[in-house]
């Protein structure tokens, strides 16, 4: 059987950081003026740190930006609240805080329970969380190493929910500079928005930085479309648009 791709992303080639930061940003900015209580979906990681960056920038000149609902993509499960590490953290304080969204317009995976059964709820909480809010408008994302899309790691499938998930060793050796350099350190399992959720966003924007991942970006953008490189699926999104640095896009 052969699929066609619904659309081909959309490739913003950016020179640095700050470029990076803009071009997100321009496309958040567009996104909140056309929807002031719009849904966004909100990546940790070190990718979209630009993107934040600006958009505080504008939000001091004016832009609207503290009647969005954010969305978490994933979240570690067995960090206790308040932990500097857990996304419920970062998202409150890096984004929603600084964009003057209210706490009780930020939505994250409850992870604090190491309970295996506790944090299975608080997956299927998130996913009917979101479906009560109409979905995501726009979800912003980047990529492991890996090709893992949010914690969605290799063999995830594509019909996946929002559910508990085993992170891989990579993984867990990429975030250990999180945690004091100690991959043991980082929790196994994570609450992760299914490749299935992530689809359903209305917008996809991938934020992709660096040479360590130019292997996984390049494979996700021309290579077959296989739940062994989850990223690849976004091939079939009707609306992705791909913000990378040169690093990055160096093995395209
Ligand atoms: C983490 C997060 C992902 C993120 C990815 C890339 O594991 N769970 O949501 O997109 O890794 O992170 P970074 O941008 O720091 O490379």
């Amino acid at each position: 059987m052969t699929v066609t791709p619904a659309a081909r992303p959309e490739v913003v080639t950016v020179g640095d950081a700050d470029e990076l930061g803009r071009r997100a940003a321009d496309i958040v900015s567009e996104f909140v003026e056309a929807e002031p209580r719009g849904v966004l979906g909100v990546a940790t990681g070190s990718s979209p740190e630009p993107l934040w960056a600006e958009l505080v920038r504008r939000r001091r000149d004016g832009l609207r930006t503290d009647g969005l609902t954010l969305v978490a993509l994933d979240e570690y499960v067995g960090l206790p609240a308040g932990h500097p590490e857990s996304y419920r953290t970062f998202v409150r304080d890096r984004v929603a805080a600084p964009l003057g969204v209210d706490d009780d317009r930020v939505v994250v995976p409850d992870g604090t329970s190491a309970d295996l059964l506790a944090a299975t709820r608080a997956a299927e909480v998130h996913e009917r969380r979101i479906a009560d809010l109409g979905g995501v408008g726009l979800q912003i994302v980047g990529i492991g190493a890996n090709g893992h899309l949010g914690f969605n790691e290799p063999g995830s499938p594509f019909r996946s929910l929002s559910r508990v998930v085993e992170l891989a060793d990579r993984t867990r050796l990429d975030n250990a500079r999180y945690f004091g350099g100690d991959p043991r350190a980082v929790p196994s399992r994570a609450i992760t928005q299914g490749l299935s959720t992530i689809m359903s966003a209305r917008h996809v924007l991938l934020v992709v930085r660096g040479r360590t991942k130019a292997v996984a970006l390049d494979a996700a953008l021309h290579g077959p479309v296989t739940e062994s490189l989850p990223a690849s699926l976004l091939q079939w999104h009707p609306r992705v648009t791909i913000i990378a640095d040169r690093e990055a896009l160096g093995a395209s």
